[in-house]
């Protein structure tokens, strides 16, 4: 048993410690969401529940979803439940979130996938309804139209925020790509039209051309503890500046990537790729690494850690800006061949 506090407020919900189970296949299972939590998960993150589940036949949806979870070849002798009482369609998904809610003992967010405003929002209130303790929003968009400027995209993003933000009362958490020519701007709109929380930052699948069949080719590839670095500049710079709880997700594997990131000012560290690969016990030794190292180096709450180390409190703000940039180009070794 620790002396150390390990709790963190994440959307205006106490959480026993600041790791969070993101939205990944792990949460279709029941029995693997209960295993999360006995090794030490503070709350869930459903998978999502997708626009296209809502607005068209779930057929298509259920291929896409299965050959999404064979794709990933990476994963062979990794970690991936079966399904439960998880399925495909939107009814499925709300029982799935009740049934989830009442089993565990933690929170339960759930999550909803899209990217245009309409009436797939309204499973906003009936997740709300079927009990989940939270709602993740998660705006996955490509701007593949070279027609819409950033401004409306940006509009999309925020109409989109505000229509989902008027159904519910619970808190909701927005999960946004890093790809806007203002991103802290952004956040701040995002945070004023309704977001109690932003999850940085959706990791885009990006596509492959398979060179013997000449087919463009989805695979979903697991992330790597570097891709922690984009989330951690962002929360450092954004951490005591908008009004929103922040959660860092893509590249958290290590007790150490988790206390880069409470030091930039996230709340709470998400991780997937990592419990995919190494499955539930993974989360006590990186639970147990970060509280080994919080007692070693005397402080006595994650509280109290949490954004030490953001652009406002370090004694060197630009080292998250544009003139680290020069130096770290200018001190770089160049290898002798
Ligand atoms: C197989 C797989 C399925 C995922 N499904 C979802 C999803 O349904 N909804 C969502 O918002 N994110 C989903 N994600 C993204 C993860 O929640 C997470 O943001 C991303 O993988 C980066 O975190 P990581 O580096 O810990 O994997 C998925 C990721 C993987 C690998």
């Amino acid at each position: 048993m620790t002396s150390v506090n390990l709790t963190t407020t994440y959307l205006g919900m106490k959480l026993a410690n600041p790791l969070v189970v993101s939205a990944s296949p792990l949460g279709r299972n029941i029995d693997t969401l209960q295993q999360l939590v006995e090794a030490g998960a503070s709350a869930v993150v459903l998978p999502s529940l997708f626009e296209e589940q809502i607005e068209h036949d779930s057929y298509e949806v259920h291929s896409a979803l299965e050959y999404g979870s064979e794709s990933y070849a990476e994963h062979a002798g990794g970690f991936l439940p079966e399904m439960d009482s998880y399925n495909t369609g939107p009814d499925s998904y709300l029982e799935h979130v009740s049934r989830v809610q009442n089993e565990l003992s933690v929170p339960v967010m759930a999550s909803l996938n899209g990217d245009s405003k309409g009436g797939w929002t309204s499973y906003a209130r009936m997740i709300q309804d079927a009990g989940a303790a939270a709602l993740e929003l998660n705006v996955y968009f490509v701007a593949a139209n070279i027609d819409e400027t950033g401004q409306e995209v940006e509009s999309r993003y925020l109409e989109l925020v505000e229509a989902v933000r008027e159904t519910i009362s619970i808190p909701l958490a927005v999960k946004v790509g890093p790809y806007f020519s203002s991103m802290g701007n952004m956040a701040l709109r995002l945070a004023d039209a309704g977001a109690d929380g932003l999850v940085l930052f959706n990791r885009f699948y990006q596509p492959d051309i398979d060179l013997e069949n000449l087919e463009v080719t989805p695979n979903v590839q697991l992330s790597r503890s570097s891709e922690m670095r984009l989330p951690l500049r962002w929360i450092a710079i954004l951490k005591g500046r908008i009004d929103a709880s922040l959660a860092a997700t893509s590249g958290v594997h290590e007790p150490r990537d988790v206390l880069k990131l409470l030091l930039a000012g996230a709340d709470v560290a998400m991780m997937a790729s990592t419990l995919l690969r190494h499955g539930p016990p993974r989360l006590t030794s990186i639970l147990t690494g970060v509280t080994e190292w919080l007692e070693e180096h005397e402080y006595e709450s994650v509280e109290q850690m949490k954004g030490s180390m953001s652009q406002a409190s370090t004694p060197d703000p630009a080292a998250f800006e544009r003139s680290n940039y020069m130096e770290s180009l200018i001190t770089y070794s160049t290898p002798h061949f």
